[in-house]
């Protein structure tokens, strides 16, 4: 068969690449439930991409105009220019900021395209049905733009992390979304001051993203990313009804669905509630205690061979890693030490808490990196029945996620946030650099307690420490 250019132009053959690629879609993200699968779902997810912008590109409409194919090109290239190395370079730590950033960018693409669209058909030949969506990824996209840039800069140090809020938030909040959507609404009905309205909409809705998430603290911002994700997503689904465009429908509903499941999860797993948190009441960066607020007690500090004796002789020990261990890039020596007990006899296990770390996921892809068998690792309501029959927990670089005052203090900010019940096994062993506070920038009770000793230094060394003197045992 002869293949054509009308027929790689042909409408059926266009859809039948977007099938393909919302079933790349579709089966990557079933690849990303797992941390064995995750690398491989989210090459097919790219894959899937790939071939939607084909299809695009394939789309006759693409190439009208002198300019375009060069704009598309340079697109291309910029693109990838950038996307590939900063992708590559980006720390896991960095992560949650990179995805700020991606998802910041998708917004305002949203948002350009709908201001090009109506440039173009305004007063035209623009139906309802396509200037409506449009108008709302508008301003959705807008404000998704601009959240994730603050968002960005607060993770990235950039803006001060704590919650910067102006008085009478809520009600300046409320009434720029009122002008935005009241001018999205003038603008449906008709009038001859489009310019003046379509700039309303932008402003005010660009001034929203700032407003609503200015207001949160660092420690609620993964939760908000994930919103401003959903909030992409279903922009991006609107200009795909606005632009007659199934590939975008598609990709805009699976981001808008997951990113609302994983919202969600988040703040159910931090005990935190959504609108709370929009609305910015909630969940502000607690300010650090001064030093002499942490000093509740003696802590008593301990050595690796200390440490190496009380794991090996142990029964059953439990790692509780954290946010540390990202940070010390401890998760291979980590694995080592694990394997360093099992020949000794002592059944290992890990404990990961479902916000450990600074984005979701992030203790599973770390020991996964590290090849720590998956049958190892325990969800926090699997491992909490077992704390009072485990002999010693090593907490690695985990705090806020291990704080008895979760339970126990009603006055503490995070009270009622579900943790890892460690401080109910035989004993526990915190590594750590020093008594400083975790995210929520709180002390931790478990650090006094008379069953903990704490092994002060950068975790990657002292586990190394710890595993060299498990073998020489
Ligand atoms: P944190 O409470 O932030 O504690 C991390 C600990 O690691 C700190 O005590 C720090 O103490 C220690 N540390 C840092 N670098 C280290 C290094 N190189 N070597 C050894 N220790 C090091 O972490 P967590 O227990 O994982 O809790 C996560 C926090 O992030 C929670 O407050 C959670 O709500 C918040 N959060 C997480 C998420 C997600 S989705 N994961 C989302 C939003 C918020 P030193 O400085 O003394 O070493």
């Amino acid at each position: 068969m002869i293949v054509t250019a009308s027929f790689l132009q042909s409408q059926n053959f266009i859809d039948a690449l977007y099938i393909v690629a919302f079933s790349c879609f579709i089966y990557g993200m079933r690849g990303l439930t797992g941390p064995r699968t995750a690398v491989r779902g989210n090459q097919i997810a790219a894959v899937g991409m790939a071939i939607a912008v084909v299809a695009t590109l394939l789309h006759k409409g693409v190439w009208h105009g002198s300019a375009t194919p060069w704009l598309i090109a340079l697109g291309l290239v910029l693109g990838t220019a950038i996307g590939i190395p900063a992708a590559r370079r980006v720390r896991m730590t960095a992560m949650p900021q990179m995805v700020a950033l991606f998802n910041g960018v998708g917004g305002g693409a949203v948002a350009l395209i709908a201001w090009v669209e109506f440039r173009h058909r305004f007063g035209a030949d623009w139906p309802l049905k396509a200037e409506i969506p449009s108008l709302f990824a508008a301003i959705i996209g807008s404000i998704s733009f601009w959240g994730s840039n603050i968002a960005f800069g607060k993770l990235q140090g950039i803006l001060p992390g704590r919650p910067i809020k102006l008085p009478a938030q809520i009600a300046i909040n409320g009434l720029l979304l009122v002008v935005a959507v009241a001018s999205a609404i003038v603008l449906a009905a008709g009038t001859h001051s489009q310019g003046l309205f379509i700039g309303g909409i932008l402003i005010a809705a660009a001034l929203l993203g700032n407003m609503i998430v200015l207001p949160i603290g660092g420690a609620d911002m993964p939760v908000v990313i994930s919103l401003l994700n959903a909030f992409t997503g279903l922009s991006a689904a609107a200009t795909g009804i606005a632009l007659n465009n199934t590939a975008m429908i598609v990709a805009g509903m699976i981001v808008g669905a997951s990113g609302t499941i994983l919202t969600n999860l988040m703040a159910r797993a931090m005990n935190r509630s959504v609108p709370a948190i929009v609305a910015g009441g909630f969940g502000g960066e607690v300010a650090a205690p001064a030093a002499g607020e942490l000093d509740r007690g003696p802590v008593r500090s301990t050595s690796p061979q200390d440490v190496a004796i009380q794991l090996s002789y142990a029964r059953q020990v439990v790692i509780a890693p954290g946010y540390g261990m990202a940070v010390a890039q401890a998760q291979h020596a980590v694995r080592e030490l694990e394997r360093a007990l099992e020949s000794k006899g002592v059944e290992v296990k890990f404990a990961i808490h479902p916000v450990a770390g600074r984005m979701p996921g992030h203790m599973n892809v770390l020991l996964a990196e590290a090849d720590v068998p998956y049958d190892l690792l325990r969800e926090m309501d699997e491992i909490n029945p077992e704390f009072p029959r485990t002999d010693v927990t090593l907490v690695i670089g985990a705090n806020d996620v291990t704080n008895p005052a979760a339970n126990t203090d009603p006055g503490s900010p995070i009270y009622g946030m579900p943790i890892l019940q460690v401080d109910r096994s035989g004993a526990v062993v915190v590594l750590k650099r020093s008594m400083a506070s975790g995210f929520a920038g709180i002390d931790n009770p478990l650090f006094y307690d008379a069953k903990t000793s704490l092994l002060f230094g950068d975790a990657k060394s002292s586990v190394s420490e710890i595993t060299s003197e498990v073998q020489s045992l």
